[in-house]
């Protein structure tokens, strides 16, 4: 994680740095830093905490820096070492002269600052990075040029990284270089940006250029040079961003959050233009660019994610078992990595991410790539590294997430899956067509049932309220709607700190019910269909035990009633489609949870929006 941003050019520096930063908070917020040429000194400023705590700091310094035209900025999410001042980035080389920011994790640092240790340098933190900022400082000594130095070094730093360098030596001069971490230049009229993510410089450019892996990039106000890892000149791949600057906001919503989960049906709308017409006809996904004759032939596919983006994929298994046939693995992309995986070009990968950055993930993608499998990627962010990987990409167009913890883009990459899956079931002739009809048909009204469901929230509330004091909550629920009680219990985990877990209710009696006494909540997610019935013996089990019991439920069976103290009412749907629906209050009751115990709702502690350290 942690977010970095370079600027050389004409404008005031601090500005840009920090406008930048700030909209890479998403990757990390515990502390922030930035490093501005000033004459013959490079200055650097920190601050613990979030990024206003730096511009707090800066204020009284403005005189220092004001004229400056280059410089570093970096948004922290510790991997090592606290979140302290000492800690926070830019670091630097023991004589101050060569100033760095870098994104990911340096593997092999304890060797290198032993070694480097040894020959005299004065070590200020705990982190892997300032590793980097002596060693290259150590090339610089022997090679006096910046861009060599970076290039040498970078051979022998091993694990992930974007870093960003000055030298004190050069008055207008920024050299970056990455490997298994985002980085791109902004280019602009007499000037040049760098950073990890595109929002941080979409105000001032649109043409850029992505690093490829092991590039060094060196800029200056009028100038940009590219060499690969054997000091090659390379010749840059410039394109145009498909980006519009936009003004993040949170539109009259007290969180970004809540305007997220309000922006849902609008997000199923988007992604079924184009895509599904009527009910009648096939569904469209020129994204996929497997042929007919290769899709009917599929024996088995895997599904690789982290977090919620895993749990739509496991969704994701159930459709296109149900519908197409074809055995499905999911797993999350940190255990795939690690192990012999039964990947090879007859199997379909589908990598799943909400910012197509996520270390683990990629990581995941490249190895089945690797092995020859067709990659389709499920993502929010077509200008992602994922979506670069990809032999078909699948991009599910949520628009910007903000909240870190994810609501719309989970929608998004459910209808991801809900129309693959109808698409390969037309392709394979798999399922019963009238059954496929139905889907549809219910697909393209769900945005109004949604609409329905945030329309009137005071139930919602009424039980958020009400149990937003409990320690622990457990989540129940069968079949479909699993990894919806999964996601569930991490929305509230994440946002409200409240030791939530969800279940396959039939796992209940296997151990977890020793929890159970009237301090517990157990939520259980009731929707109509095969699993019903079963469902509610589960829940008259955890009744038994005394367990407080919160029904979520699109039937108005009237023994609810008697067993359940809150019970929660969503419109009826098809039990396939019910995923998509329920998931909506419990988005709403983890908020609203969050809200009450005056959490930090859209930056909670610990997390940041995107994992790109494995
Ligand atoms: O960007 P990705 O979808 O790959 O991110 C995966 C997880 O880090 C992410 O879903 C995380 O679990 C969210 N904070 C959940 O709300």
């Amino acid at each position: 994680m942690c977010g970095i941003v370079g600027y050389v050019g004409f404008r005031s520096v601090a500005d840009i740095l920090l406008d930048g930063l700030e909209q890479l908070e998403y990757r990390g917020y515990d502390s922030s830093g930035i490093a501005v040429k000033c004459d013959n000194d490079i200055k650097v400023y920190k601050a613990v905490g979030k990024l206003k705590n730096l511009r707090e700091e800066l204020k009284s310094h403005v005189k220092e820096f004001e004229k400056s035209t280059m410089g570093i900025g970096h948004i922290r999410w510790a991997t090592h070492g606290a979140p302290t001042v000492l800690n926070a980035h830019p670091h630097t080389c023991t004589h101050g002269n060569l100033v760095l920011v870098h994104n990911g994790i340096i593997e092999n640092y304890k060797e290198l600052r032993a070694e480097l240790e040894k020959e005299g340098c004065v070590f200020k933190s705990q982190t892997d990075t300032e590793v980097a900022a002596h060693f290259i400082a150590k090339k610089y000594d022997e090679t006096h040029d910046l861009t060599e130095a970076v290039r040498l070094a970078s051979k022998e730093i091993e694990g992930a990284y974007a870093l960003c360098v000055m030298h004190n030596d050069y008055k207008d001069t920024i050299v970056a270089t990455k490997r298994n971490a985002p980085l791109l230049v902004g280019i602009g009229e007499g000037e040049y940006l760098i950073a990890s993510d595109v929002p941080a410089i979409i105000k001032y450019t649109k043409k850029a250029m992505y690093l490829s892996e092991n590039q060094i990039v060196t800029v200056t106000p009028d100038s940009m040079k590219l060499i690969d890892k054997d000091g090659n000149e390379v010749q840059p791949k410039i394109e145009l961003l498909p980006w519009e600057p936009v003004a993040l906001s949170k539109m009259g919503y007290k969180h970004f959050m809540l305007k997220e989960i309000h922006e849902q049906p609008d997000v199923i709308r988007n992604i079924l233009v184009g895509k599904l017409h009527t009910a009648a006809e096939p569904v469209i996904l020129d994204e996929v660019k497997l042929t007919k004759d290769t899709l009917k032939k599929l024996t088995r596919i895997q599904i690789i994610a982290c977090g919620t983006s895993l749990h739509a994929a496991m969704v994701g298994k159930y459709l296109l078992e149900t519908f197409c046939g074809i055995a499905v693995d999911v797993e999350a992309s940190s255990e795939y990595i690690y192990r012999r995986t039964v990947t090879d070009e007859h199997t379909l990968v589908i990598g799943v991410s909400q910012s197509g950055e996520t270390a683990d993930t990629l990581t995941a993608i490249k190895q089945a790539k690797a092995r020859g499998s067709h990659i389709l990627i499920i993502t929010n962010r077509p200008d992602s590294s994922m979506a670069r990987e990809a032999d078909s990409l699948l991009s599910v167009n949520a628009g910007i997430e903000v909240s870190v913890a994810a609501t719309k883009s989970y929608i998004a990459q459910l209808m991801a899956f809900y129309l693959l899956a109808l698409y390969m079931a037309e392709i394979k002739g798999s399922t019963d067509k009238s059954i496929i009809q139905s889907i549809k048909n219910e697909l393209m009204i769900l945005p109004q049932k949604i609409e329905q469901v945030l329309a009137n929230t005071d139930e919602i509330q009424k039980c958020a309220r009400k149990y937003s004091n409990t320690k622990d909550f457990i989540y129940i629920a069968r079949g479909i709607n699993l990894p919806t009680a999964l996601e569930g219990a991490l929305k509230l985990k994440e946002i409200s700190y409240i030791n939530a877990t969800g279940y396959a209710a039939g796992e209940l009696k296997h151990g977890p019910i020793a929890m159970l006494d009237d301090t517990m909540p157990v939520l259980s997610i009731l929707m109509k269909g095969i699993v019903y019935d079963k469902l509610l013996s589960n829940s008259e089990e955890a009744k038994a035990r005394n367990a407080r019991m919160i029904a979520l439920t699109n039937s108005n069976d009237p023994k609810l009633e008697d067993l359940f103290e809150c019970i929660i009412r969503v419109p009826e749907v098809q039990e396939f489609l019910s995923p998509i629906i329920a998931v909506i209050p419990l988005q709403l009751i983890a908020y609203y949870i969050a809200e009450f115990l005056g959490k930090d709702v859209d930056q909670p502690r610990n997390l940041a929006k995107s994992v790109t350290v494995e």
